[in-house]
């Protein structure tokens, strides 16, 4: 779903995004119904390490969440750090998959990790929300030469119904003073982000299509911050709700019934590789 065109100005400027995962049941809702990253996406990435890294040691995972972002390189390390800002997001990333650790902290300030011993640096669906500069400078004293730093992530999903994509970008658009104005940079996909290094490329071309129904997607709607502040501010509206219904009839009129639904994301990732010299 395209939102390019929302103007900056109307998007909230006073989001404190270190506090936005601050309360477990939102961030148990977001470990549930956020979409994983799918098997290519992660694959691209270690191709990419490769490059100019044959032997991959250690990973890092910064503004991590729940882990969805961090999980897929265990395979593929010794160790895969998974960082969050949020307690409430770490407690919710999994304690049970081999190579994969999670910890509290800042994705800008990692003095517990030496410096020149990371080969890959990452950050997935959240490097809007980083203090930006400052992280790469992090970025740029783990990695090793040679090591890789990727920001991927996905745009809001669509749908194959038009009438439910139209509800979607009409309730978007209601909430527009809710986005941090940071999300931006999301919905253009980074376009404008200026690497670190000279070398680095991006890749627009992976997408990850699932079959929904009314109540799941509720819940992904539900895990998204404009959602999660909007509704603390108009406690007494029943915003999913009505939303729920109003895809209920789109979906009765197109003949489905409360069937399910398929939902598109499309990931974006744009990786580059420290110089070795
Ligand atoms: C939208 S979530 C992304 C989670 C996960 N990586 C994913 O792909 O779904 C953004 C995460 O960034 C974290 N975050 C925000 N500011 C941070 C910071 N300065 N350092 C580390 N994490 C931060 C938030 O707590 C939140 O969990």
């Amino acid at each position: 779903m395209e939102f390019e065109h929302i103007p900056r100005w109307m998007m909230s400027s006073s989001v404190d995004k270190t506090k936005m995962y601050v309360n477990l049941e939102q961030s148990m809702n977001y470990a549930k119904h956020r979409p994983r990253y799918t098997q290519e996406l992660f694959q691209t990435v270690i191709d990419y390490c490769r490059k100019t890294n044959p032997n991959l040691d250690i990973a890092v995972d910064v503004g991590c969440g729940p882990g969805m972002s961090t999980i897929g390189f265990g395979p593929f390390f010794r160790r895969v750090i998974g960082i969050d800002i949020s307690m409430t997001q770490i407690a919710c990333a999994p304690t049970n998959v081999p190579r994969c650790e999670f910890y509290v902290g800042d994705s800008d300030q990692l003095p517990y990790i030496a410096s020149g011993i990371v080969d890959l640096f990452c950050s997935g669906q959240s490097f809007h929300l980083l203090p930006q500069k400052e992280t790469f400078a992090e970025a740029d004293r783990l990695l090793r030469p040679g090591g890789t730093i990727a920001i991927f992530g996905y745009e809001m999903p669509s749908t194959d119904n038009p009438q439910i994509n139209a509800i979607l970008q009409n309730m978007w658009l209601t909430m527009i003073p809710y986005w941090p104005q940071e999300s931006t940079q999301l919905f253009e996909k980074f376009a404008n982000l200026e690497m670190p290094y000279p070398d680095w490329e991006r890749n627009d071309s992976l997408e990850l299509t699932m079959s929904v129904n009314t109540e799941k997607f509720m819940g992904f709607l539900r895990s998204t911050w404009p959602v999660v502040a909007y509704t603390r501010d108009h406690p007494r509206e029943d915003l999913i709700g009505d939303i729920a219904k109003q895809i209920r009839e789109a979906l009765a009129n197109t003949g489905s019934g409360d069937q399910n639904f398929n939902i598109h994301y499309n990931f974006f990732i744009i990786m580059g590789h420290k110089p070795r010299n």
